[in-house]
């Protein structure tokens, strides 16, 4: 008994393996897909959980209460062309995602900026900045 309780444990912990090694791989879960996903895996580390912001190594700006998020195009162009310490993400997050998160961030921590951003409103901007070199 005991030793069928082994194999299948050992079974599994090989079965976990390439799960994992995938993960590392891409250093982030597989596609993140809703604009909550896409804030969690790539924007919450800097803007924190909350949206607030943080001052440290670095000062990341609050998406909370930012007037800044009441244009739609202004954090889209953040989001695609990068400024300062902010990456910018058009050549890793789809206008799909991009779209996705903006409407995410303009609707939550307390936002309730209207109006819906689609993925088409996104591609005119889903470019590297220019003079970038990744
Ligand atoms: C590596 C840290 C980092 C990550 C990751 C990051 N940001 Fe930023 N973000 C910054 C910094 C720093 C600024 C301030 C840039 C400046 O004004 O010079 C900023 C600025 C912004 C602004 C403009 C705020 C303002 O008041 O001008 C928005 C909007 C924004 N980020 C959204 C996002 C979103 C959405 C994501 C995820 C897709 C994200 N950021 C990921 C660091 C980061």
């Amino acid at each position: 008994m005991r030793r069928i309780l082994t194999l299948a444990v050992t079974a599994a912990a090989f079965a976990a393996v390439p799960a994992l090694a995938d993960e590392a791989a891409v250093g982030r879960p597989p596609n993140p897909k809703t604009g909550e996903e896409v804030y969690r895996v790539v924007c919450q580390a800097c803007h924190m959980a909350d949206g607030k912001g943080a001052v440290g190594a670095g000062t990341f700006p609050a998406l909370a209460g930012n007037p800044r998020l009441a244009s739609p195009v202004y954090p889209i162009v953040m989001v695609e062309k990068g400024k300062g310490g902010m990456p910018y993400f058009s050549d890793s997050l789809t206008p799909e995602q991009v779209a996705a998160v903006v409407n995410y961030i303009r609707t939550s921590f307390g936002n309730t900026y209207p109006g819906t951003v689609t993925a088409d409103q996104v591609k005119p901007f889903a470019t590297p900045p220019a003079g970038s070199r990744r």
